[in-house]
């Protein structure tokens, strides 16, 4: 058997993904059932001897293409996936074929300088303090992870404490204030971290989900306060001013988690929201979701850049290239290898520019806003004040509301995920793709209206 030439494999693979991505728009976001049973295809033993790279390439599009949730398209609003920006899909092939490993400078200039300038880049679009240190991470949880382990670190340093060396036994105790709607990943960062899920005081939250700032607590010099910035129900912040203002006084630490919402910094109409967040200590989000690069892909930022570094830096000899005064990216991300993330930030950032990811966190703000007007308009309920890009919207009683999330997953002509907010399970819409276009929103809100009003006339029969 010959050996297809890489050219032609890579051309063959170029073709097969521009189809997939042509295909998008017009297929059903989930898919068929047809297809699915395809995936049994894949289930068989290692075989003896290998199979062509372009038999490979042509399983793998054949079955697997049919078989993926088409979250690239504009008519998916589950979770809060964003898109890819045709820019960062091409910077990403480009990348792979590159193939660097960007835990060093010496491993990869490239890698290592798009991350500088893509650093410099977030720091300057989220009005950041000079000094800031960042890196680039799987997503928001890892980031919320090592952005608390540079607050472990750096409040007990101060009270003489080397954390790193010691771990946390006979350790000075750190308390650690969320509000009760503190996203899950701050809780599962605070477990691997030894701070435990459980041990944390949690300040009540408002109708909104905002952390109710008269319910929080004294701080001082042994506290870490985790805000958010985006709430993943709601879209909506807590009072950043006001708890960063308490903490600068106290000594204590500020974390933001902002998965999405920090890219709130980018438009001014957002500026009531996004007030005092540069005065945290740390900052976590995804380029992933707003910004529209491809997986997986997310940002810590660390107002003190010896603190992010003291928490993951880890050395051995014939790990020491280079010049002692460069940013090495490893010293700073809790990975060793690591592919080269900063790339895709890079082209994003590059390709847009200050105002085209302004015009991104407007679009898709501006869509949230419609889909709740579409929907409130025809009678059904929305439960929050859409200040971002999320919705949450109730058909009626609880069962129909499950019955149109799934009519909706099953017809395939948007996607929508279920939550429940305040006790009420509702339908979450979250707008975060930069392919939505005003079109595929009045789409969905028509699917959305023929799927409620045909179910409340079947149960009402
Ligand atoms: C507020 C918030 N924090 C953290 C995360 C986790 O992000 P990731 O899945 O990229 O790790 C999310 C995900 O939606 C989020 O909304």
């Amino acid at each position: 058997m010959e050996a297809t030439p890489p050219g032609e494999l890579l051309q063959d693979a170029a073709q097969r993904a521009i189809a997939y991505l042509q295909s998008v728009p017009h297929r059903s976001i989930t898919p068929s059932p047809q297809a699915l049973l395809r995936l049994g295809e894949l289930n068989h033993p290692l075989p003896q001897t290998g199979v062509d790279a372009r038999e490979v390439l042509r399983r793998l599009d054949e079955i697997g293409s049919p078989t993926t949730v088409a979250t690239t398209g504009g008519r998916y609003f589950g979770l809060v996936i964003g898109g890819t920006l045709p820019a960062t899909i091409a910077a990403n092939w480009l990348a792979a074929a590159w193939d660097q490993n960007a835990s060093f400078r010496w491993t990869s200039p490239i890698a290592a300088t798009l991350e500088d300038v893509s650093l410099q880049w977030l720091s300057d679009l989220f009005g950041l303090p000079d000094g800031v240190a960042g890196a680039f991470v799987t997503g928001a949880s890892m980031a919320n992870m090592s952005a608390l382990a540079s607050a472990r670190h750096a409040l007990l340093s101060r009270l003489g404490w080397d954390v790193e060396a010691k771990g946390l036994y006979g350790a000075p105790e750190l308390r650690v204030v969320v509000s009760e709607e503190a996203h899950i990943t701050i809780l599962k960062s605070l477990s691997l971290l030894g701070l435990g899920r459980e041990r944390v005081i949690r300040v009540p939250t408002d109708h909104r989900g905002r952390l109710k700032i008269e319910s929080l607590p004294a701080l001082d010099d042994r506290t870490i306060v985790c805000i958010q910035a985006g709430n993943v129900n709601t879209g909506d912040f807590d009072p950043a001013a006001e708890v960063c203002r308490r903490a600068r006084e106290a000594g204590a630490w500020v974390h933001v988690d902002g998965a999405f919402g920090l890219w709130a910094l980018a438009h001014p109409a957002f500026t009531a929201l996004t007030e005092g967040l540069a005065m945290a200590d740390s900052w976590a989000t995804d380029g992933h979701k707003l910004l529209n690069v491809p997986y997986d892909s997310g940002i810590v930022l660390v107002r003190n850049a010896a603190d992010l570094r003291a928490a993951m830096s880890a050395n051995a000899a014939y790990l020491a290239e280079g010049d002692a005064g460069d940013r090495e990216p490893s010293h700073y991300t809790p990975e060793s290898s690591r592919r080269a993330r900063g790339v895709e930030i890079w082209a994003a950032l590059l390709n847009l520019g200050r105002d085209g990811i302004a015009g991104l966190v407007e679009r898709t703000c501006r869509h949230a806003r419609s889909f709740a007007k579409g929907l409130s308009d025809q009678g059904f309920e929305i439960l929050n004040d859409v200040v971002l890009n999320q919705v949450l919207v109730s058909f009626g009683s609880p069962e129909l509301t499950r019955a149109v999330i799934r009519h909706l997953q099953s017809e395939g002509i948007c996607w929508c995920g279920g939550t429940v907010w305040q006790g009420r399970p509702v339908m979450r819409i979250s707008v975060s793709n930069w392919a939505t276009t005003e079109a595929d929103v009045q789409l969905s809100i028509e699917a959305m209206v023929r799927a409620a009003r045909q179910l409340h006339a079947e149960s009402s029969a």
